[in-house]
């Protein structure tokens, strides 16, 4: 806590020589805390004020940009059905395999989102995944980890990033639930930084008297917030130098994929992207494609016509590769973007409804948006990165986000995403399942694919322990 005294003329100064006297427009009537509030939170943000105005502004001024890129298409290592070399991809695990077993490679999810869209109110990675037994997002990757770490025969660290809305409820979570038998010595949690909103004209926003109008900095959040938590350095002393990076939305993800982090090793690269093949033009996935000569991603709200729908002569999408935001990172190149932030990672506004007071200091809910939200986003730091690999995927095995309510990206398709992948594994494996079952699971920790169900040596579900569960209910 800063003390007021004589800092707050100064403070006073900084914000009037920007044009952002109005934040103490209610100072007068606010009582001792209500002060040392505003006070504290104004004292943070001051020496950050130009920097903060500077990315406001480039961000308002991308929004009026006509967004005309030049996309290019980017090497990438395609899927053998697709004319890849299968002996990269061998020789990609077995690189991927020797960093994980020297325990090199450490595991970032990005959870700061909450699950608004989904009408749950909570962190989005406590949303119940589990087709039969509605285990949540967190405990269902916590069981492919415990897979993972049975595999190598060592503990494999967890960075979890929350963000304030999400940090509490995330780690009483975990608490509850005993770390979902993780240790939780191998476990992190930090939580991502706040950015001040603005309204339409730039100005910071009071939701309450005491308060700036504050929101989550983005996903790119995360790489400063990994060098600020002290998370970095825990990484260096346990001698992890890759970060294996995802979203928590995905249940389908290949956690810690060896085929990715030896890719990435091998060639080199600082950062490095999976990619599916679009579905078709309108999928809400950004593309990763040479933009104006330079790697990044097309956000899906921005790609234009003609290059959205182009075809080639097989009526194949020819900006295909969509971003399912999976990224292996350098930890060195991590510390390099987190320094050059405000250059590598801009700010990208989105017009959103933010809580505001009114004149007599009441806080209103609007009804239309009234100002932006600033976020960063991660895949802003590919064009820094010395190399990037890209690395295609096949979609029904690694990627099945929830994002939406219902119909596409919904939890009952993302349920029935995994029931089918759990029925392709005892398939493979040869398991029968008896016709009434309606509904599978299977517990990563145990059995975490098509090989592992068939090492199990059983011919009928029901000789599973509860390793394997089957229902005869069927969830929605
Ligand atoms: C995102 C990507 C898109 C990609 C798609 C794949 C962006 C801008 N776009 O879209 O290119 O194809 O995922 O699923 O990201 N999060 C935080 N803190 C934040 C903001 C987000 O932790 O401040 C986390 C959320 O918890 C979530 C993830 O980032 O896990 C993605 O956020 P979301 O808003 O769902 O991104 P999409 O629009 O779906």
């Amino acid at each position: 806590m800063a003390s007021l005294g004589s800092n707050l003329e100064s403070i006073r100064r900084t914000f009037a020589k920007h044009g952002q006297e109005h934040v103490f427009d209610f100072w007068d009537q606010l009582d001792a805390s209500g002060q040392q509030r505003l006070f504290d939170q104004l004292s943070q943000l001051a020496p950050n004020l130009p920097a903060w105005i500077e990315g406001r502004k480039r961000a308002i001024d991308g929004l009026s940009k006509v967004q005309n890129s030049r996309l290019e298409l980017v090497p990438v290592e395609v899927l053998p059905e697709f004319g890849g070399d299968a002996e990269i991809r061998d020789s990609a695990r077995e690189a991927g395999e020797a960093l994980l077993a020297a325990g090199r490679v450490g595991l970032l999810v990005v959870a700061g989102g909450q699950g608004t869209r989904l009408g749950f109110e909570g962190p989005k990675g406590a949303f119940p995944v589990g087709p039969v037994s509605d285990r949540s997002l967190f405990g269902l990757q916590a069981q492919k980890i415990r897979g993972l770490s049975r595999r190598l025969g060592r503990s494999v660290s967890w960075y979890v990033m929350t963000s304030p809305a999400t940090d509490f409820e995330t780690r009483a979570l975990f608490r509850a639930e005993n770390f979902f038998g993780l240790d939780p010595s191998d476990v992190m949690f930090f939580s991502q930084a706040q950015v001040p909103c603005c309204d339409f004209e730039g100005n910071l926003i009071l939701e309450a008297p005491d308060t700036l109008a504050e929101s989550p900095n983005g996903h790119g959040g995360s790489l400063l917030a990994l060098v600020e938590s002290g998370a970095l350095d825990d990484m260096a002393r346990r001698g992890i130098d890759r970060i294996f990076y995802y979203q928590v939305d995905n249940p389908l993800i290949r956690i810690a994929d060896p085929v990715l982090m030896g890719l990435h090793e091998l060639q080199g690269s600082e950062m490095s992207c999976k990619v599916v093949r679009k579905r078709d033009p309108d999928e809400k996935v950004g593309v990763v494609a040479r933009v104006d000569g330079q790697i990044g991603i097309v956000e899906y709200t921005e790609i234009q016509e003609p290059e959205k729908s182009q075809t080639d002569e097989a009526g194949q999408l020819v900006f295909w590769p969509g971003n399912i935001a999976i990224h292996a990172f350098s930890t060195d190149f991590v510390r390099r973007v987190a320094e050059e932030a405000d250059a590598l990672l801009p700010y990208h506004a989105s017009a959103k409804k933010i809580l505001q007071v009114n004149s007599q200091g009441q806080t209103v809910a609007p009804s239309e948006p009234n100002g932006y939200k600033l976020e960063r986003f991660v895949f802003d730091a590919l064009p820094g990165a010395a190399h990037v690999s890209v690395l295609e995927v096949r979609p029904k095995e690694e990627f099945a986000p929830i994002k939406n309510a219902k119909g596409k990206d919904s939890p009952a398709s993302v349920r029935g995403e995994l029931d089918r992948q759990y029925r392709a594994w005892l398939q493979d494996a040869d398991i029968s399942v008896p016709a009434g079952i309606k509904v599978i699971e299977i517990d990563h920790a145990h059995v975490d694919s098509a090989e592992e169900a068939k090492a199990l040596g059983i011919d009928r579900l029901e000789e599973a322990t509860s390793m394997i569960r089957g229902s005869t209910g069927m969830r929605v």
